[in-house]
C-alpha cells in the first residue's frame, strides 16, 4: 500500500514540477533546459527518479502549447488569474498527456488533479478535472476546433506560420510537422581519437542502439537518447553530441594545415572542436565569444575534446578590440539567428521568440558579418551559418551581403539551382534546420 502511495505521489509531483517549468518558460522568459536543470536541483534524492518524466511532459507541454491553449479555452470558461498561472500550466501539462501520450486517461487526470495539492492549491482540484474530463467527453467538438485552425493544428504561433509559408509555399506543412517531432540523439565522432565503426561497436557492446549516418561521415544515430554519462568514453573526448547538420560545417569550411581559423561566435564550441579534430595541425583558431558564461562552457568543451583554441571574449563586431591584423584563411560565422531550424529540440522557441525580434537579429548578423570580413585573407573562405529557416536571415541576407562587399564571391554548396547557399531543412535526413552558405574573398 505504501509502495503505491509513493507512486502516486511522485506521479502527482512530477506534474506540479513540469507545470513550474512551464510556468517559468511562459511568465518569466526562461530558456526551458535552464528551467529544467534547477526543477532537477529542486528534488530531494528519493524523488531523483521522475526528473525523466518531469523533462517528458515539460517538453511536451511548450511543443503542443499553442494547440493546447486553444484546447483549454474551449473548456476553461473563466480566465485564470496571473497568480495561478501554475493552474493554467498544470491544466495545459494534464492536456498534453491526454492528446499526446499512452498515459492511461484516468491515471493523467487523476495525477494532475492531485498536483493541484502539492501547489497548495487545491481549491483548483474541481476546475481542473472538470476541464479534463470534459476534454475527453467532448473529443469530436475537440477535434473539429483543432481542424478549424493552422495554429491549432501545427501547434505553432500564426506569426511564424506566416513567416515559414511565405517562404515555403509548397513545404511548409512538412516544416511544421517535423518541428513538432523528437529530434534523434546524434553523435559526433572525434576520429582523432577512435574511428566511428570502433565506436558504434563501443556503444553496441554497452547496450546503446545505433546507426551510422548516411551523409555526415562522423556521425551516429542513437536509437533512443541516453545521458551523457552512458556514453564509452565521453570524459575522454571520444565522441560529442551533436546535430548531424552542424556536422558539416567543419567540412565545408575546407580547412588545410597550417592555415589560420578565425570561429568568430564559437560558445559552446561544437563546431571550433569539430574543425579542431578534422584539422589538427592549423596553425592557430581564434574562438570570440561575447558572453562570459557560454565562453567558459567553450573551454570546458574543448578541454574535453583535448583540443586547443586561442580563446577571446570579445564582441566579433567590434573588431578594433580583438584583431591583431594578420588576415585569416578561414572565417566560421555561425550568428545569432532565430532558431527557426531547431525548434524540433527547443519547443520553447516557439513561445519565447517574437516576430518583433527579427530585424534586430538581421541587424546583428549583418554587423557581424561586414565587421569581420576585413579579417579574411585575399583567396580566404568564410562559411556563414545559421540554424534558422527563414530567407531574410539566409538566402536574402547572402544577396544583400553580396551588393554591398564586391569583392565576395559565393562558392556554390550543392550541386545545380541558382541558389547562393544551401538551406537543410528540420527533419531531412534526419538532420536540424541548417544554412550554410561560403563566400570567397576575390
Ligand atoms: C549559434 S551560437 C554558436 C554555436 C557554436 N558555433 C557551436 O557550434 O557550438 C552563436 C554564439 O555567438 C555568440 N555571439 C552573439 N553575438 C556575438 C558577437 N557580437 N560576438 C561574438 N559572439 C557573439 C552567442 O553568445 C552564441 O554563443
Amino acid at each position: 500500500m505504501k509502495a503505491a502511495n509513493e507512486s502516486h505521489e511522485s506521479a502527482a509531483a512530477a506534474r506540479a514540477a513540469a507545470a513550474l517549468v512551464v510556468v517559468q518558460v511562459l511568465k518569466n522568459g526562461r530558456f526551458l533546459d535552464a528551467a529544467l536543470e534547477e526543477a532537477r536541483g529542486r528534488l530531494r534524492a528519493t524523488d531523483r527518479a521522475i526528473a525523466p518524466l518531469i523533462q517528458e511532459l515539460a517538453y511536451g507541454t511548450l511543443r503542443w502549447y499553442h494547440q493546447l491553449i486553444g484546447v483549454a479555452n474551449l473548456f476553461a470558461t473563466r480566465p485564470f488569474k496571473a497568480k495561478d498561472a501554475d493552474i493554467h500550466a498544470l491544466l495545459l501539462v494534464g492536456l498534453y498527456q491526454l492528446r499526446h501520450t499512452r498515459v492511461a486517461d484516468h491515471a493523467a487526470v487523476d495525477a494532475t488533479v492531485s498536483a493541484a495539492d502539492i501547489l497548495k492549491k487545491s481549491w483548483a482540484k474541481g476546475v481542473l478535472n472538470a476541464c479534463l474530463r470534459a476534454c475527453l467527453r467532448e473529443a469530436e467538438r475537440v477535434a473539429q476546433t483543432i481542424a478549424a485552425s493552422a495554429e491549432l493544428r501545427y501547434s505553432h504561433p500564426a506569426w511564424l506560420i506566416d513567416a515559414i509559408s511565405n517562404d515555403y509555399p509548397n513545404a511548409w506543412p512538412r516544416i511544421l510537422d517535423a518541428n513538432n517531432e523528437r529530434p534523434p540523439m546524434t553523435l559526433r565522432v572525434n576520429t582523432t581519437r577512435v574511428t566511428r565503426s570502433d565506436y558504434l561497436a563501443a556503444l553496441h557492446a554497452e547496450g546503446i542502439a545505433a546507426r551510422t549516418h548516411s551523409g555526415v561521415e562522423t556521425a551516429l544515430v542513437l536509437e533512443m537518447p541516453v545521458p551523457v554519462e552512458r556514453l564509452p568514453g565521453f570524459a575522454e573526448g571520444h565522441a560529442s553530441v551533436q546535430d548531424a547538420a552542424a556536422q558539416l560545417a567543419a567540412g565545408f569550411l575546407e580547412t588545410q594545415p597550417r592555415q589560420r581559423v578565425l570561429d568568430a561566435c564559437a560558445a559552446p564550441g561544437g563546431k571550433a572542436a569539430h574543425i579542431l579534430e578534422r584539422t589538427p595541425s592549423l596553425a592557430e583558431l581564434t574562438a570570440l565569444e561575447v558572453d562570459p558564461q557560454r565562453l567558459e562552457r567553450l573551454r570546458l568543451n574543448l578541454r574535453r575534446v583535448g583540443v586547443n583554441a586561442r580563446l577571446m571574449l570579445a564582441d566579433a563586431m567590434n573588431r578594433s578590440s580583438w584583431w591583431d591584423g594578420s588576415a585569416y584563411d578561414r572565417i566560421l560565422l555561425d550568428v545569432p539567428c532565430s532558431a527557426t531550424g531547431v525548434i524540433r529540440r527547443h519547443p520553447d522557441i516557439k513561445v519565447r521568440r517574437q516576430p518583433h525580434d527579427l530585424p534586430q537579429l538581421r541587424r546583428t548578423q549583418v554587423q557581424i558579418l561586414d565587421g569581420v570580413w576585413p579579417c579574411l585573407a585575399r583567396g580566404g573562405k568564410l562559411l556563414y551559418v545559421t540554424c534558422s529557416v527563414l530567407n531574410e536571415e539566409n538566402e536574402q541576407q547572402m544577396r544583400d551581403f553580396l551588393v554591398r562587399h564586391t569583392d565576395a564571391v559565393a562558392e556554390p554548396l550543392q550541386p545545380g539551382g541558382n541558389a547562393i547557399g544551401y538551406q537543410i531543412l528540420p527533419g531531412e535526413d534526419e538532420m536540424d534546420g541548417f544554412y550554410y552558405a561560403r563566400l570567397r574573398k576575390r
